[in-house]
């Protein structure tokens, strides 16, 4: 059976080139960055580089971004790091309900270890309200953390807007970027955030390395301790390979964003009318945001059909789609991000997240219609 991969916001395929270039290093430098001699010099310039050309692609400065382990390592390094830096200043944070569970779990911890954390709603969309959040913020609020776009529904965010309150307030601002990287353009210095994830696997990078760009005026205790790596920032040997796959991964996700983004829309379209026309348009509703959204990843509710009998299905016919976010896939709780919406009951347990990417084409979108067509057509309600 051929198989068709729809959960590109999970994760992605390694781009050919990427591998291409990680497969140089991994065999021709093992050297450590931190070492004096020549075999250290070439790694440390195998980092550097990678920092060069990450930052020259996302419009920040080299030593405004430090590497991670990915998108969990670095959203846990922004809430820690600023909730610990601006004691002085108070321990009240503002995170949107609707966060990955690596903001949501840390804000957690952090209520645990005696900060108050108030959660920002969202509208039926999936959007914060910069209202809101100004009649929120008190003079002990310290940080602000809402995400560019979301990894369930695709629904982004008034990032500039909320950055540009936070900055007057003197309030730092976290946005996690990881979905939306290679989706939307993104210029740090002009998102008016201090501090922004990245992750290179949900953009044809390899899994195990990303970033948190740490704007100049920050300074951001570290996480981990060790060596002097990151500028003391965060400890631990350079991932060599990793970085320079990173650094492919986001030239190329950058360069060909226009381009992806049309084929994004084109295969989206495809697949909203092709169910309409397929199941009939009462059959299914489209949950986000119409308007304000990431291109590649759409949110569908089959009320006839729960959630896990859907994707059940859709596995069986080789399909592979996803509920709720990655980390929480196989578990059976409902979508905290759909909750917060604030969907009915029906919708909420009958959600199928599909995301595009790499070596999608409409042919398959035919058959993913097809499908769901078939199984709509023998499966009843279960729940
Ligand atoms: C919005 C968002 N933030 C953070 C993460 C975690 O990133 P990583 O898998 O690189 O740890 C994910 C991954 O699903 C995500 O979608």
């Amino acid at each position: 059976m051929n198989r068709i991969y729809m959960d590109h916001a999970a994760s992605t395929p390694v781009h050919p080139l990427v591998a291409e270039e990680m497969l140089r290093i991994m065999t021709g430098t093992y050297g450590n960055a931190s070492s004096v001699h020549a075999f250290g010099r070439d790694a440390k310039r195998i980092v550097s580089s990678a920092r060069e050309r990450i930052a020259a692609a996302i419009h920040a400065r080299p030593s405004d971004l430090v590497f991670t382990s990915g998108g969990t390592e670095s959203d846990n390094a922004a809430l820690f790091g600023a909730a610990m830096a601006r004691m002085d200043r108070g321990r009240h944070l503002l995170v949107s309900q609707i966060e990955h569970h690596a903001v949501l779990h840390a804000a957690e911890r952090l209520a645990e270890q005696g900060f108050e954390v108030e959660y920002i709603p969202v509208d039926t969309f999936g959007r914060v309200d910069l209202n809101w959040i100004r009649e929120h913020v008190r003079p002990d609020t310290t940080l602000i953390s809402v995400m560019l776009a979301n990894n369930e529904v695709g629904t982004t965010q008034p990032i500039r807007e909320i950055g540009a309150f936070a900055r007057e307030q003197g309030i730092w601002f976290h946005t996690d970027a990881v979905q939306a990287l290679g989706s939307l353009k993104i210029d740090c210095e002009e998102l008016n955030a201090d501090l922004i994830s990245f992750s290179a696997h949900k953009i044809n990078g390899p899994q195990g390395i990303g970033a948190l760009y740490v704007a100049p005026h920050i300074k951001l205790p570290a996480l981990l301790h060790g060596g002097n790596q990151e500028r003391k920032r965060r400890a631990g040997t350079e991932n060599l390979a990793g970085m320079a796959g990173f650094a492919k991964a986001v030239e190329l996700a950058v360069s060909g964003l226009d381009e992806r983004h049309a084929e994004s829309i084109r295969l989206r379209h495809q697949l909203v009318e092709g169910l309409k026309t397929a199941i009939g348009e009462d059959r299914f509703v489209v949950n986000g945001d119409p308007e304000h959204t990431l291109a590649h990843v759409v949110n569908i509710s089959f009320p006839a059909v729960g959630t896990e009998t859907m994707l059940m299905n859709l596995d069986m016919e080789g399909i592979a789609a996803a509920s709720g976010s990655a980390c929480t896939s196989g578990s059976l709780e409902t979508s905290h991000v759909l909750r917060a919406m604030n969907l009915p009951e029906n919708v909420l347990h009958s959600a199928i997240r599909f995301s595009f990417g790499l070596g999608n084409t409409s042919k398959e979108i035919e058959i993913v219609v097809k499908k769901i067509e078939t199984i709509i057509g023998r499966v009843r309600i279960n729940h």
